[in-house]
C-alpha cells in the first residue's frame, strides 16, 4: 500500500537544503502540508536568512503542493513557539516534526573551547527540545503526532575530532527514550534516524565516488516511513545509499553476584561472561536493567 501524507501537516526543521529538504519535497509530493523551517546559516551555525527555506518552498509549490518557509532558528524557543503557533492559526494542527536541523564544529576535544561544545549541544539538543515542547500538547490533545529525532553515527558508535556532536545526537536517542513512553497513550511516536548522506555537512568528509552513491533521496524513504501513520515508535534506523539497518540499546544478559562476590575482583574475573552478547536484549524502558538483573537472582 503506498504512503500517503493527505491532510498532514508539517513541520521540517533545517529544511532549506541537504536532508531536510529532500524529507520537505518528498512528504509534499505525498501529500502534505510542509513549514519549511532554516535558519539559511552557514555549516557552523553563523549568519542566516530565510532565502534558503524559501527556495525549497517554492520547488513544492511549483510541483503543485503548499508550503510556508520558516526562518526562526531551533534554538529561539520563543520563535520555535511562534513558528509553531501560526501554523496552527493557519492549518488547525501540526501532524509530524522532523527534528533535522543542525552543524558542525569539529575539533578534538583538547582543542574544543567550551563555547563549541555548548552551541553544537544547543543546536542539535536543545533545538529538538524546543520544537518537540512547542508541538507536545497539541499532538496529545489531538491523539496523533509523528515526532522524528536525527542522531549520527557519530552519536551511537562515536567519531574522532566530535565529542560534541557525538554528546549532543547520542542525547537525542535518550530523549526518544523516554518521550516515545510519555507519546504512547496519546499514539504520538517517537523515532530517530541516523542518516548518511552527500550534502554540505560531509562534502569533505567523504570521498567523491562515494558522495555520488550517497545523494538525499537514500536517506529520505527511512525517515517518510518512521513519520508515517503505520510508523513504529522507539526505533533507530541508519540509512543511506541504500543501505537500511536498524540500531538498538541492548542489555547484556550479564552475570550475578552473590552476597560474597561483590568486590572488583569479581567484575574483572567475570568481565567477559559480562560482555557475551549470548541472550542480549533491548529493554522497552530503563527498568528493564533492573528486571535483567533480578531475573538472574
Ligand atoms: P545541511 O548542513 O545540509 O543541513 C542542515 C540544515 O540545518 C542547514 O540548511 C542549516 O541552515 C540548518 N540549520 C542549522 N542550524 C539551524 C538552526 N539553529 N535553526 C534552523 N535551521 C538550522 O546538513 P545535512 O547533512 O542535511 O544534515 C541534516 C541533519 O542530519 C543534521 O542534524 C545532521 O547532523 C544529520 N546528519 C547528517 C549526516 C550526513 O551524512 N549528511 C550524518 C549524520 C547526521
Amino acid at each position: 500500500m503506498s504512503i500517503r501524507f493527505d491532510g498532514r501537516v508539517a513541520i521540517v526543521t533545517g529544511a532549506g537544503g541537504g536532508l531536510g529538504r529532500r524529507y520537505a519535497l518528498d512528504l509534499a509530493a505525498r501529500g502534505a502540508r510542509l513549514v519549511v523551517n532554516d535558519l539559511g546559516g552557514a555549516r557552523d551555525g553563523t549568519g542566516g536568512s530565510v532565502s534558503a527555506a524559501q527556495a525549497v518552498v517554492d520547488e513544492i509549490v511549483a510541483a503543485g503542493g503548499e508550503a510556508v518557509a520558516n526562518g526562526a532558528s531551533v534554538t529561539d524557543a520563543a520563535a520555535v513557539q511562534a513558528m509553531v503557533d501560526e501554523t496552527v492559526a493557519r492549518w488547525g494542527k501540526v501532524d509530524i516534526l522532523i527534528n533535522n536541523a543542525g552543524i558542525l564544529r569539529d575539533k578534538s576535544f583538547t582543542k574544543m573551547s567550551l563555547e563549541d561544545f555548548r552551541f553544537v549541544v544547543e543546536v542539535h539538543l536543545m533545538g529538538s527540545v524546543n520544537c518537540t515542547k512547542a508541538v507536545w500538547d497539541g499532538m496529545r490533545a489531538n491523539n496523533y503526532g509523528r515526532i522524528l529525532m536525527t542522531t549520527s553515527s557519530t552519536g551511537l558508535y562515536g567519531n574522532f575530532g566530535q565529542t560534541n556532536y557525538g554528546a549532543a545526537k547520542a542525547a537525542l536517542t535518550g530523549f526518544m527514550k523516554s518521550l516515545y513512553l510519555e507519546g504512547a497513550k496519546n499514539n504520538v511516536h517517537v523515532n530517530t534516524i541516523a542518516p548518511l548522506a552527500a550534502t554540505r555537512m560531509t562534502e569533505d568528509l567523504m570521498p567523491a565516488e562515494l558522495l555520488a552513491k550517497m545523494g538525499p533521496e537514500t536517506v529520505s524513504p527511512a525517515a517518510l516511513y518512521l513519520v508515517s501513520e503505520g510508523a513504529p515508535t522507539n526505533v533507530i534506523l541508519n540509512a543511506g545509499g541504500g543501505g537500511f539497518e536498524r540500531a538498538y540499546v541492548t542489555i547484556t544478559r550479564g552475570v550475578h553476584a552473590g552476597a560474597e562476590d561483590l568486590t572488583p575482583e569479581f567484575v574483572a574475573a567475570q568481565f567477559d561472561a559480562i560482555s557475551s552478547w549470548d541472550g542480549m536484549v533491548e529493554p522497552a524502558n530503563g527498568s528493564g536493567q533492573g528486571a535483567m538483573a533480578l531475573s538472574r537472582g
